[in-house]
């Protein structure tokens, strides 16, 4: 085995962002440009001599090439060992699994969650920490830190050719583990959820939809849903994952996963559908004709929660992003438990949960997760949902009516603005903000303003403040209207605009969101001018 030191220099934007360093495939496959980043993320992480990472990513075209680059690195650079999913395939949340579980000194997953790939598409590089969760800010500054000095990089010569079969090689003195992808994810399930219920829930008849998009997923689903839960055969849709997604947009929302919603609007539909997105974070949950929201997917399972043996007890808390519906609080209310509200973006859970402030979190964008891991977790959510579904034997379209009826609805809907020029989006934002102040105890559209900031979050654990989280007007009828700007967005700006209408005990809960929301819309137009500063009249995306 002989390693080589290769002289290299600084590249420019590799910035990690949010959720790593995310480019197009073709820029990742530039000579030195993912070398560069790895080395990076070992030096700016206090070096990897001795360490222990775990490696794996979602299947999308350059992931297996990039897997075998990250292997010559870690021998290079004195890796003890590395635990690598069979074929390079490893969920994200499986990642943050098999971090805790073997104590690892974090991990590198190889994903640009629900952005598509292929050879025209995204590539990403995420590194989670110790604690199973995305590296904090002190850890990415570091990391960009190193980009913007690199004089040199470490590499094996040898390609590994072990990582398609399950066992052990080594490079040097490196140990590589390649490992089921599946096995510790689903013993952590069947850790947390009643496996039994939910098998006789299936050889009952239940019948259920889950589209993989060709992503990610697609293995875990099959194995737990199919081979464990005894889910009837084809139960799993688009289960192989491919390079570029079989070139769809693997993104679990109305739009982009329009098969399941053909399916689940079909005659014949099945009692349950869901989706998830590339890497295995993201869920969608469906009922037949009928999509249930992520903020009432979150207000759902936390309700119904104790019916899992894992959240059977009193729950610490939850958490939901600001602007994810108040649909949760409500139900925390009842249950006597703290609602936390943070800033967009799951690493803003993570001190809740390692503080144990928090057993479930979740987000507007399609994010749910617990205490069980520090990701948010499709398969989780959809095992959850089943759990409880199997114990409570009501149809979901009932138990969300019947949750309705007993906490009131906040009807919700997202309307995105995309690629906005910057300078436009920046000047609406700019103008908004200076008209709060004056805003509180005022009428727009009918409605009476009780409350309107920016918000701020102060972390209860570590004090940390962040500031600048989007602007929030708050009806006195418990209705709400949020804009922010999307931090994940790659062209120009997104303007996202959050409406929530709240409709109590004994009102009209089955309107046409759109319609139930139309006077919240309007406010948004009177209040923030989104016309006059985009040119638009209307937007993008409704979700
Ligand atoms: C990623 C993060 C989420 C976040 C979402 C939306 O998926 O992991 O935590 O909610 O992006 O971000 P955006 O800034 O585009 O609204
Ligand atoms: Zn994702």
């Amino acid at each position: 085995m002989s390693f080589k030191t290769v002289q290299t220099k600084p590249i420019e934007g590799q910035k990690p962002g949010t959720s790593g360093l995310r480019k197009k495939t073709a820029v990742f496959r530039q000579p030195g440009y993912l070398e560069n980043f790895v080395q990076c993320v070992f030096d700016g992480t206090g070096g990897a001599q001795g360490k222990t990472y775990v490696v794996g990513g979602d299947g999308r075209f350059f992931n297996a090439e990039a897997i075998g680059i990250i292997i010559r690195m870690a021998a290079a650079n004195g890796v003890a060992r590395l635990i690598v999913g069979q074929d390079g395939i490893l969920s994200t949340p499986a990642v943050s699994n098999l971090i805790r579980k073997f104590k690892t000194d974090g991990g590198i997953i190889l994903s640009a969650s629900h952005n598509p790939g292929g050879e025209t598409g995204d590539f990403g590089v995420k590194f989670n920490a110790a604690n199973g969760g995305p590296a904090p800010e002190k850890l990415t500054d570091a990391i960009y830190a190193k980009t913007l000095d690199i004089i040199e990089y470490r590499i094996a010569d040898e390609t590994p050719t072990g990582i398609n079969q399950i066992g052990r090689f080594t490079m040097g003195d490196t140990r590589i583990d390649v490992i089921d992808p599946v096995e510790d994810y689903e013993t952590l399930m069947q850790e947390l959820f009643d496996f039994d219920a939910i098998s006789a829930l299936f050889s009952g008849g239940f019948r259920m939809c889950f589209d993989a998009m060709h992503a990610v997923t697609g293995p875990y689903a099959k194995r737990i849903l199919e081979d464990t839960l005894g889910a009837p055969a084809g139960s799993v849709i688009n289960a192989v994952p491919s390079p570029d997604f079989g070139g769809g947009h693997p993104d679990p929302n109305p739009v982009w996963a329009s098969e399941l919603v053909a399916i689940m609007g079909a005659s014949d539909a099945p009692d349950f559908g869901a989706a998830s997105d590339g890497d295995g974070d993201r869920n969608m949950i469906m009922g037949k004709g009928a999509f249930v929201s992520p903020s009432d997917s979150l207000a759902l399972l936390t309700a119904y929660a104790h019916l899992a043996p894992a959240y059977s007890g009193k729950l610490a808390g939850v958490a939901r992003s600001m602007p994810t519906s108040q649909a949760v609080d409500l139900v925390a209310e009842r249950l006597a438990i703290p609602c936390f509200e943070t800033p967009t973006g799951w690493k803003f859970f993570g001190n809740l949960l390692d503080a144990g402030k928090a057993t479930l979190c979740g987000e507007e964008s399609a994010g749910t997760g617990s205490n069980h891991i520090r990701e948010k977790d499709g398969l989780w959510a959809v095992l959850l949902w089943l759990n409880i579904l199997a114990r409570d034997g009501r149809d979901i379209v009932q138990l969300r009516q019947d949750h309705w009826r007993s906490f009131g609805r906040n009807y919700y809907s997202r309307h995105d603005y995309e690629e906005i020029p910057a300078d436009a989006a920046n000047a609406l934002m700019t103008a908004f903000r200076d008209k709060l102040p004056a805003l509180t105890g005022t009428s727009a559209n009918g409605m009476q303003v009780s409350k309107a900031d920016e918000f701020a979050y102060l972390d209860p654990v570590d004090q940390s403040l962040t500031e600048q989280q989007g602007v929030r007007v708050q009806f006195t009828d418990g209705s709400r209207l949020v804009l922010r700007l999307s931090g994940t967005g790659t062209q120009g700006a997104t303007l996202r605009v959050y409406l929530e209408r709240f409709v109590a005990r004994g009102g009209d809960h089955n309107l046409d969101v759109q319609e139930a929301l139309a006077p919240i819309i309007q406010a948004a137009e009177t209040l923030a001018q989104i016309t006059k500063f985009t040119g638009r009249s209307s937007a993008d995306v409704i979700t």
